[in-house]
């Protein structure tokens, strides 16, 4: 039982004289929960404060379950001082602190159990944008919207947001080591640093100045930041110089266990609040917060580009996206895939505002949000296919690209890139109070239009560029269970580590047959089963960004009459490396350093190759082997690594030769 031996006067609670009702009631049912001074002066200064905010902001008692019924000092004082110290780091942490936290939460959590509509003022309409293809049509010719890309590659800037738990994933490490697949055994983090040094290798070399240098960021979280930096130490940064590289890290916000967001105290442990990731929407606040936007601004950068962290196909879209911003002049520009009508992805979407034309916008609409919006206007039809058999409005890959100016102004605003917030609570039941677990707010970076129309007055220019989903979008999200029973189901996006993998080898096999090489490209019905996730019977082709990326270098590459046959596996890395007349049936490797000018003309290659094993159900396998499914046998394989400065030739007998 709890004694109080004294009480402590908040100012603005206890104003005494002649208070209205609520006031009363708040000061009396504030006074039954009251901390001894005994108490708050064990605390430390910082926690004393941050518990004596907390109780002065709470109202109605919400958050009495947090600072009342404390024992008498003496008694689990470490916890005490624990909590205080907690509440002090996540007021310290959320830009208005923990308050203005509680105090959003309050509003979104009512207006979730009343079931408001956020797009009553709106109608939904199809925005302006491009649809590219590497190898067909599109609204736009590809190769000039690489070209355009490519002059605007000096300027851009990578952000990997990379603060994610993975939990369908189910992996205890962070997803940026998972390797993106067995023929190079690369890892994600080194993939997109390798590629940012390519893009970065292209730029100087189209412009001929050797300064430029091209950064990237990396957001972490609690969760994942020690992991990634550990990765990038024991790898050297993959090669990337220290000071083009920085992190930031993400932290966890309060999690509420009730609509009246009470803070959700921890089940085993009554001096914790438990918390919850916010989302990667953090990551604006966090660029300006640390001042990075203010400097690239001054740098005179021009684009930032947010990459996520488990989808290696998007590297092909980033030059002709940024090309597309470039020749549209977007503000912001999202990476997008034809959507299929009533597909759980999020759509890009313009909301006009039926009565002020200023708050209309072009944003991300979730699925679960766009159905019922199309429902309610027009001819009521909801979210269905147009005549190409997809919905008209493009599906969201949630990979953006930012143009400099408008957003270091739009950071400057009163928000500071803090985005709006939305709140997913699970109800117990109807009365839409209690929840099944405790919620928080979250926030996504894809929001931050909102914060545009705001700060640029309706002149922000939104808008989107579609590519093929093969070209740019398979991220390895979910479990091998998962994925094997959404195969099951039909589903041809199952999602796993094996999926990504196998749609990075046919993305290739594309890339290789629009070049002309004489290859069986693995078609929907071509797919084979490996661990219950359909896969490519290969070729398996990995091409390093070194080697290309743009479809001018493979273009430039890629020369006469090559051929590859299905069972073979291809690994080409490097600047300078040509490929002539090949005729592969197995496994091959080449790598060349970036001043080795090497050129394969009229190479046969036939040996074992590789081959993919899957796991033995009755085995118990390392975690990475047991989310992929199987590993791969590495039988026989010519490889030919080529440091040396200089020109080479690999020619039919398989012998490397030196030439002037
Ligand atoms: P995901 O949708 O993949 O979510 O995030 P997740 O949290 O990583 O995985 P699950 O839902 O637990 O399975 C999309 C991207 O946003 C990053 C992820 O790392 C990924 O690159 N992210 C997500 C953050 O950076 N911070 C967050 O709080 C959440």
């Amino acid at each position: 039982m709890t004694t109080s031996t004294s009480t402590v006067c908040l100012p603005g609670v206890f104003r005494g004289g002649a208070e209205s009702r609520s006031q009363l009631s708040a000061v009396e049912s504030l006074s039954q929960s009251m901390i001894s001074t005994e108490n708050l002066d064990l605390l430390p200064e910082r926690g004393r404060a941050a518990v004596l905010s907390l109780i002065e902001s709470d109202v109605d008692s919400s958050q009495s379950h947090v600072y009342g019924d404390w024992p008498e000092a003496g008694t689990q004082d470490e916890g005490k001082k624990r909590l205080s110290e907690q509440l002090a780091d996540l007021n310290a942490s959320y830009p208005g602190g923990l308050t203005d936290y509680l105090s959003k939460a309050r509003t979104l959590l009512k207006e979730s159990a009343d079931g408001l509509n956020p797009f009553e003022e709106y109608e939904a309409i199809v925005p302006e944008g491009e649809s590219l293809s590497f190898d067909g049509e599109g609204t736009m010719s590809f190769a000039e919207a690489e070209q355009l890309g490519m002059e605007a590659m000096s300027g851009a800037v990578f952000v990997l947001v990379a603060g994610g738990l993975g939990e369908r994933l189910g992996y205890s490490g962070i997803k940026l080591s998972l390797e993106t697949n067995l023929c190079t055994n690369r890892c994600y983090l080194e993939v997109y640093v390798q590629y940012i040094k390519a893009m970065q290798y292209l730029a100087r070399q189209k412009t001929g100045r050797d300064d430029i240098r091209i950064p990237l960021v990396i957001m972490t979280s609690g969760d994942t930041d020690p992991l990634t930096r550990q990765l990038l130490k024991d790898n050297n940064n993959f090669g990337m110089d220290d000071d083009m590289i920085s992190i930031v890290m993400q932290d966890k916000v309060a999690a509420l266990k009730d609509g009246n967001a009470g803070l959700a105290l921890d089940g085993d442990d009554r001096w914790s609040v438990q918390t919850k990731p916010h989302g990667h929407g953090d990551v604006h606040h966090l660029l300006h917060r640390e001042g990075l936007v203010d400097k690239w601004e001054k740098e005179g950068r021009s684009h930032v580009v947010f990459l996520q962290d488990t989808n290696a196909l998007v590297i092909n879209s980033v030059v002709p996206t940024l090309g597309v911003s470039k020749a549209k002049g977007f503000h912001m520009n999202s990476i997008c895939i034809p959507r299929l009508a009533g597909e759980a992805a999020g759509a890009i979407t313009r909301l006009e505002h039926k009565t002020d034309p200023s708050k209309s916008l072009v944003i991300n609409v979730e699925y679960n949000q766009l159905d019922p919006l199309l429902r309610s206007q027009g001819e009521c039809t909801g979210d269905v296919a147009d005549e190409t058999g997809y919905s008209p409005f493009p599906g969201n890959a949630n990979n953006i690209i930012i143009e400099m100016g408008a957003y270091a102004k739009t950071l400057r605003g009163e928000d500071q890139g803090v985005v709006l917030e939305f709140v997913n609570p699970k109800y117990k039941d109807e009365s839409r109070t209690d929840f099944k677990k405790p919620t928080r707010l979250e926030c996504m970076m894809q929001d931050i239009p909102k914060l545009f129309q705001k700060e640029m007055k309706g002149t922000a220019n939104v808008g989107f560029t579609t590519f093929d989903r093969w070209f740019t979008f398979s991220p390895a999200k979910n479990a091998l269970e998962a994925g094997v029973e959404a195969a099951d189901k039909g589903s041809i996006a199952p999602g796993t580590m094996s999926s990504a993998e196998s749609d990075k080898y046919i993305q290739n096999q594309r890339k290789l047959k629009f070049a002309g090489v004489d290859l069986d490209v693995t078609e929907p019905e071509d797919l084979v089963k490996v661990a219950g996730i359909p896969v490519t019977p290969g070729p398996r082709i990995i091409l390093a960004p070194a080697f290309g990326i743009t479809q001018e270098e493979i273009l430039n590459k890629v020369k006469g009459n090559n051929k590859i046959s299905k069972s073979s596996s291809l690994v080409l890395d490097g600047h300078h490396l040509t490929i002539k007349n090949l005729n592969l049936d197995g496994a091959l490797v080449i790598r060349a350093g970036s001043e080795s000018h090497v050129t394969v003309d009229g190479l046969t290659v036939k040996n074992k190759g590789w081959e993919l094993v899957e796991n033995d159900p009755s085995k118990e396998y390392e975690e990475t082997v047991a989310i992929r499914g199987y590993t791969m046998a590495k039988h026989e394989s010519q490889e030919y690594i080529i440091n040396e400065p200089g020109n080479f030739v690999i020619g039919p007998d398989g012998e490397v030769k030196k030439v002037d």
